[in-house]
């Protein structure tokens, strides 16, 4: 195999979710993030539709979406036992850069709303590979506040726009000590002969 294919194949066996509250400064600088979104937009698109949003949060804006998220979640469940309160909190200012993913759904187009959201994950898999192999740890989260539509308006999607939750990124503490476990090959492969 050409060393460049060995190196991609090996990024992409490597890749493993780092959980939030493991991620710390520094985050990537804007060359990195840009190169991440870059490889978002490689994804695959069915007519071109390009669905996939990306809305950066940083600095002190992760504030801001620390209290958001914890407003919302006390609205919506006033009995949340305090520890889970504080975890929605404290996710968005441990890591440095937060990204809301959304898809702008087009319900008036041959391609159905399935193919514009698997379009869009794809574009995740490729941000968070992407993040991975500049040396970054990254993990996507949904949960109750990424489908509440106070928070996706608050972030600036609009009623065509779904988010489909927050990637988390920043730097590992500490760094992975051994390689992802992953399932069994063969259990999800086979052949079809005819
Ligand atoms: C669309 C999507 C949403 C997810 N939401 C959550 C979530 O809210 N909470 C969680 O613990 N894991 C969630 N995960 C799983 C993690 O992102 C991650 O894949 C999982 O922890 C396994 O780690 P790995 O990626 O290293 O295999 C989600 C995954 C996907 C694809």
């Amino acid at each position: 195999m050409p060393a460049e294919a060995s190196n991609t194949i090996e990024a992409l066996l490597s890749r493993r979710s780092v959980p939030a509250l493991l991620l710390r400064e520094p985050g990537p600088s804007q060359q990195q993030i840009d190169a991440s979104i870059d490889a978002a937009l490689r994804a695959p698109d069915h007519g071109g539709l390009k669905p996939w949003r990306f809305v950066l949060i940083r600095g002190a804006a992760r504030t801001r979406l620390s209290q958001l998220f914890v407003r919302r979640l006390q609205q919506r469940e006033p009995a949340t036992p305090p520890g889970k309160l504080e975890k929605a909190r404290t996710m968005p200012l441990s890591a440095p850069l937060v990204i809301a993913v959304g898809a702008r759904l087009r319900q008036d187009h041959k391609v159905p709303e399935l193919e514009q959201l698997l379009s869009t994950g794809a574009g995740v898999m490729n941000l968070l590979n992407a993040f991975h192999a500049q040396g970054f740890g990254a993990i996507w989260l949904t949960g109750g506040n990424a489908y509440d539509p106070e928070i996706a308006q608050a972030l600036g999607f609009d009623a065509a726009e779904r988010c489909l939750g927050f990637v988390y990124v920043g730097s590992k503490s500490p760094p992975a000590s051994s390689p992802p476990s992953r399932p069994e090959r063969a259990a999800f492969v086979r052949d079809w002969s005819g």
